[in-house]
């Protein structure tokens, strides 16, 4: 039996007919999250993943490139492996299933099953796939087409061998019943139980003749064939403890493994041929198999014809290898299907990554620099106690949380679990105000809770997110200024909430994760025909249509200018009037500030995320001197939602905010009421 704490994961070796896509990625980066997950936790893993180079796809397709087949594989082989250095996948191990010791041992396998006189050679006719690479039952085949594919099947007749998986039916019913976790998620373990207790399981043909098949490991009894597929691929989660480890011999340290990742098109394959191999073999059984779901893209199959193929190259390119893995592990329950959009991804990106985690590291920094010198103060007086005790609880129960969801592969509700914690420390800044705090000195005691409080919840958060996104929490460790090595067991003191974190200089450094610009909706999309606005300018009222929205507040002109003016004086020019049908041209809006921060080299500008319900613009505004960044996050603001975005210092500005005053800005235009962001301010 494997030793306790030692922890094997593996992925299926993927078909190197053709570069990888979404699919592969998806269990790939699943296994990685697990696999830096008990590391962490101090366990001995081992983490393997590869390619399944025989077989009559890889044939055909190198047939098609006009190359050998191994041409072939050798040629798309530093695709995946390349693809995985780019994801950070910790990959213990690579096999290839064209590696000479991968091929003897299948041989050794196969020739201690005919020795045992559990392979035997028959002849067989059925109804074959070829793009399945199985045969199918006269039961199976409806209308011609492969049950499976829906590809024509063809009847074949050949000698071929036969492993006598059918006698293992009982014993595997029982295997199943026995250990609850061996098939999940639990309606995938029915769906195996119903079909195993309800028809009868019959031999698995082992082999191909050559003359069908020719890239493939020949069978050590017969020249004339080649091992089946199957036979040869799942082979591989033995075979690679028997030579890939550095430190030999690791197989009997490994084995049984603790988790096979497989989609659910090949459970049965594992469940059931690989269950009974290893019967066979007087190997113990893998603890766990783990069919997850899969996705479609913009609600469609995913498929070349359709040319909507997930190309996970082109999504780090676009976000970074960090936001894809949190993405892929954050919109679909492990186990369920799932669907893929660029649109969600860009919300999730947003919402989760940038306004959330990223946010709240960014704002704790700025407040640790500006309100204590940089250095992570020792907590002082509670400030809010209710929340403070809630945040307390809530980081205390995170690591046994998280240890549970790692058990049971419920990725998506440990991030929510961590979001729950961001949420919580997003709260008690914006009701503590940390920025009124401090100006009152009689409540630095109060400060420097709120301080050490959220300094210590990102510590536990950075350690946290670690499994998930690898690069991030590294970042998020340093900008704190803690020497975490998240790659080596971490010590207790990392999640434990009680242990300190003061002193620590923190090195506040580049947002963690950029926002996503959303394309503006066609209904918010200012055309050729841009609206005039009108913009009060000291005493004078100028009508413009500005390259640029102003940094400076733009105050809707009102007729009192004029009257206001002292007696005596000149009164200033009456701005001009403009029709109902010029005013209802400017498109006002409620609009949530997500999060806020300085723009860099200015006193006036600050650059806003704000949200407008289903869409979220960026805008930058000279209202800096008036606000800190901190204290406008959470309210409720006026913006022209249909200005034509333009560039203020280099950033772009996609809409202006209301407020009140000339070229001193005295107060931002809000709404007594509360009102969903996005309504129209008419
Ligand atoms: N070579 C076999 C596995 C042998 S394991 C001993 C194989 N390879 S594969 O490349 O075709 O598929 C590999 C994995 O990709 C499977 O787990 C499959 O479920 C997964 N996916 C393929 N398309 C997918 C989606 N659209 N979504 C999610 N996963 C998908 O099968």
């Amino acid at each position: 039996m494997s030793e306790q704490n030692t922890f094997y994961i593996t992925t299926p070796i993927y078909y190197v007919n053709d570069v990888p896509h979404i699919g592969h990625a998806y269990t790939t980066i699943a296994a990685d999250v697990l696999a830096r997950y008990w590391r962490l936790r101090g366990r001995d893993v081992f983490f393997l993943t590869g390619l399944d180079e025989h077989g009559q796809k890889v044939q055909q397709a190198a047939a098609k490139a006009g190359i050998d087949p191994q041409a072939h594989c050798d040629k798309l082989a530093p695709q995946f492996q390349d693809l995985w250095k780019r994801l950070n996948i910790s990959n213990n191990a690579f096999i290839r299933t064209t590696d000479v010791q991968h091929k003897s041992i299948v041989q050794q396998y196969l020739q201690e099953l005919f020795d045992k006189q559990l392979i035997y050679k028959a002849d067989y006719t059925g109804w074959y796939c070829t793009f399945d690479e199985r045969f199918w039952t006269e039961k199976d085949v409806v209308d011609g087409l492969c049950p499976d594919c829906k590809r024509p099947v063809e009847q074949l007749s050949e000698h071929n061998y036969f492993f006598k998986m059918g006698q293992y039916q009982e014993r595997l019913i029982d295997h199943i019943k026995q250990h609850p976790q061996f098939i999940r998620p639990d309606s995938r373990r029915n769906e195996v139980l119903g079909f195993l207790t309800t028809q009868k399981l019959s031999d698995l043909s082992i082999s191909r003749p050559k003359s069908r098949l020719s890239w493939g490991i020949e069978l050590p009894f017969d020249k004339n064939y080649v091992t089946y597929v199957w036979f040869d691929a799942l082979v591989n989660y033995v075979s690679a403890l028997k030579y890939l480890p550095q430190e030999a011999p690791a197989g009997n340290r490994f084995w049984p493994a603790n988790v096979h990742l497989v989609g659910k098109d090949i459970l049965t394959t594992h469940a059931v041929y690989w269950s009974t191999m290893l019967m066979a073999l007087n190997l113990p059984l893998p603890e766990t198999i783990f069919a997850h779901g899969w996705w479609t893209v913009d609600g469609e199959k995913m498929s070349k014809s359709r040319g909507n193929v997930v190309d996970p190259n082109k999504m780090i390119d676009e976000y970074g290898a960090d936001a894809f893995r949190y993405f892929l592990l954050r919109e679909v329950p492990f186990g369920q299907d799932g669907d893929f959009s660029k649109v969600a991804m860009d919300a999730s990106i947003n919402s989760d990554l940038a306004n959330g985690i990223g946010n709240l590291l960014s704002r704790t920094l700025t407040m640790i620099e500006r309100f204590a010198g940089g250095k992570i103060p020792t907590e002082g007086l509670p400030a809010l106690p209710e929340l403070e005790s809630k945040i307390a609880q809530a980081a205390t129960q995170l690591p046994s949380v998280i240890e549970r969801g790692f058990t049971a592969l419920t990725f998506r509700e440990n991030l929510q679990a961590i979001w729950e914690l961001i949420g919580l420390c997003d709260e008690y800044i914006d009701k503590s105000a940390p920025w009124k705090l401090a100006k009152n000195p009689d409540n630095a005691p109060q400060l420097r809770t709120v301080l050490n409080y959220s300094a210590r919840a990102l510590r536990l958060l950075a350690a946290s997110l670690y499994p998930f996104m690898p690069q991030a929490s590294k970042q998020l460790a340093q900008q704190l200024g803690l020497s975490l090595d998240l790659t080596k067991p971490v010590s207790r003191e990392t999640y434990d909430w009680d242990s300190p974190v003061a002193e620590a200089i923190v090195k506040k450094g580049p947002g963690l994760f950029p926002r996503v610009l959303q394309p503006t909706t066609s209904e918010t999309h200012v055309r050729g025909d841009a609206p005039k606005l009108l913009v009060t300018e000291g005493a004078k009222t100028v009508s413009d249509t500005p390259a640029t929205p102003q940094p400076v507040p733009a105050a809707v002109p009102t007729p009192q200018a004029a009257a206001s003016a002292t007696p005596g004086t000149p009164a200033p020019a009456a701005p001009p009037q403009i029709t109902i049908d010029e005013f209802m041209k400017i498109q006002l809006k409620t609009a949530k500030v997500i999060s806020a921060e300085r723009v860099p080299k200015s006193e006036k500008l600050l650059k806003l995320q704000v949200s407008l319900g289903n869409e979220q613009r960026q805008i930058v505004a000279g209202i800096g001197k008036k606000y800190e960044p901190e204290a406008l996050v959470g309210k409720t603001i006026v913006i022209v939602a249909n200005l034509k975005p333009a560039k203020l210092m280099g950033i772009e500005s996609q809409g202006m905010v209301l407020a009140a005053g000339d070229s001193e800005v005295r107060g931002l235009a809000t709404i007594l009421e509360e009102v969903d962001p996005g309504t129209k301010v008419k």
